[in-house]
């Protein structure tokens, strides 16, 4: 049976462009997808923009704009990205579609109905950068314990969800699902954090007269609600109008809950307690999973625009292609670790992994099917050690643990252990000297390497969709995404394509990057 798979990125604020940790979440989610789509599942992948709150606000009216101009304008840097970098996406969200602004509306009555939300006055630390209150506690030296910058004391009314109230509710739910929060430290910090404070109640609301750009409460005009409320709930607020035949309750029902809420670690609070007790409240089901990755530095610092170091994915991937960029940054850091960007490591893993170790590969076994087989590749004997070996590193490529943990690099490492064993076998068995006295043998060989980088090419798909589909061709290949998700018979060593097959030189997947110094003239 189909299984269901949904998959959400954090939706960006458009107060800004996007930068290399933007796309980092949003290829993540991209490579489940693309495995999903492939092992025959139904996917919807959610990405989209946060355009309301103090932020945003302050964005546009630094440039003269109103906060919706800023956002049609700035949301663009986004979908273009997404188009740049391969991202197939079932749909984007904005928080100020109409569609969306209704569902949080209605959800806000629900809780306001049932007693979930109460009015109060209130006194706080509020940092306005991050829109956030602190308490007198977590307020260090009179600065917001997470930006460092000054906060400041507000008297005011507000509206607050019982968020306390699930407090113990939640600590057990964490403790019942092991992977209800991933990695596995994460989800040790999210229980130490619950299990070491009081869980206060969510201050939901901002008055009109301190913020306008906001979507109204349904019970009180004169206040918007807080950024977070309505941002977190564009998850759920997706499955009622963005899903494949939506408007059908029970498509909603369907899709909900997500399989994954892919995060960074700095917005794993907002996720994993307010979302998660805001789910309560609702009596909605939680996500079966909130994954927090790490960040990346860039030559060893905090990535900042007064630096002056943020990364601009789009110069990375203009510079050194699309799936280049994809690789290095899933197979250089364990996603859920923090990790260094430089240029000079991703100009390494191009010029060995991808261009020493694939690229030549592929292209040394298409020369020599040429020369000897006129590109003709014909069915022969398995190489029972070099199949095993094969066979076993698939198996943890595809391993279902694995992929539930988003163990990006080590199914990386798996398919890169059949590279280096077709690269042992060629230098084992010198093709080029069997094709003077040992044909027989030649036949085998050579159908055997080509076995082994046409059971790679569908694993790759996911991390270089771009890059498969050209070795797929080259390997004598009708149509990979035609084949992808027909049947899980690509995935076995035994597969064949039910026609002909003639291998076809091209252009070299990943020419290497000299940096060296210029050469004189
Ligand atoms: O937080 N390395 O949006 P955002 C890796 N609108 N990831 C990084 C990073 C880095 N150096 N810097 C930032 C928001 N990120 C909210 C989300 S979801 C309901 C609302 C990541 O545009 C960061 O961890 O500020 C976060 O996951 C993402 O960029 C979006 O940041």
């Amino acid at each position: 049976m189909k299984k269901r798979f949904y998959v959400t990125t954090p939706i960006y604020y458009v107060n800004d462009v996007p930068h290399i940790g933007h796309a980092y979440t949003t290829i993540a989610a991209d490579i489940l997808s693309r495995y999903n789509r492939l092992m025959g599942n139904e996917v919807f992948f959610l990405t989209g923009t946060d355009e309301h709150g103090q932020k945003v606000e302050k964005a546009a009216s630094e440039k003269n704009r109103t906060p919706k101009e800023h956002a049609d304008l700035m949301v663009e840097n986004f979908r273009q990205l997404w188009q740049k970098l391969n991202i197939s996406n079932d749909a984007f969200i904005r928080t100020t579609d109409v569609n969306h602004i209704k569902t949080v509306q209605g959800l806000l009555q629900k809780l306001w109905d049932t007693g979930e939300i109460e009015r109060r006055a209130y006194a706080g630390w509020y940092c306005t950068p991050d829109e956030r209150f602190w308490t007198e506690k977590e307020v260090v030296e009179g600065k917001c314990p997470d930006c460092g910058r000054p906060v400041e004391q507000i008297h005011e009314e507000n509206y607050f969800f019982l968020m306390s109230k699930y407090h113990e509710r939640l600590i057990k739910y964490i403790e019942e699902n092991h992977s209800f929060i991933l990695p596995e430290t994460r989800r040790n910090e999210v229980l130490g954090f619950l299990k070491n404070n009081t869980l206060g109640d969510l201050c939901i609301s901002r008055p009109k007269s301190r913020l306008s750009w906001g979507i109204p409460l349904p019970f009180d005009e004169n206040f918007v609600t807080y950024v977070w409320f309505d941002a977190l709930v564009n998850y759920f607020s997706a499955t009622r109008y963005l899903v494949p035949g939506a408007g059908d309750a029970k498509l909603g029902d369907f899709w909900w809950p997500a399989n994954h809420h892919l995060a960074g670690k700095d917005i794993l609070t907002t996720h994993a307690v307010y979302w998660s007790t805001m789910l309560m409240g609702l009596n909605l089901p939680l996500p079966l999973n909130i994954f927090a990755h790490g960040w990346w530095t860039v030559n060893g610092k905090k990535m900042s625009k007064s630096v002056g170091n943020v990364v601009d994915p789009n110069l990375m991937v203009e510079k050194y292609g699309v799936d280049a960029v994809r690789y290095f940054l899933f197979r250089e850091v364990p996603f859920g670790l923090d990790g260094d960007f430089s240029e000079q490591a991703l100009i390494n893993r191009i010029n060995t992994d991808l261009a020493n170790d694939l690229g030549n590969l592929l292209s040394r076994f298409v020369a020599m099917a040429l020369k000897y087989f006129n590109g003709e590749i014909e069915s022969s004997d398995s190489l029972d050690n070099f199949k095993e070996h094969c066979i076993k590193s698939i198996n943890s490529a595809m391993d279902e643990h694995n992929w539930s943990h988003l163990r990006f690099n080590l199914i990386l490492e798996s398919i890169w252990s059949i590279v280096s064993e077709t690269n042992n076998l060629i230098a084992r068995e010198e093709p080029w000297k069997l094709a003077k006295d040992n044909q027989t043998r030649l036949k085998v060989v050579m159908c055997n390497i080509w076995n082994a980088l046409r059971l790679i090419t569908p694993m790759l798909y996911p991390f270089m969709p771009s890059t498969a589909e050209k070795m797929w061709t080259q390997l004598g290949l009708k149509s990979l995404s035609e084949e992808a998700g027909r049947s899980l018979e690509i995935f076995s060593w035994d597969w064949k394509p039910g026609y002909d097959i003639k291998v076809s030189k091209a252009e070299h997947l990943f020419p290497r990057i000299e940096t060296g110094e210029p050469k004189k003239k």
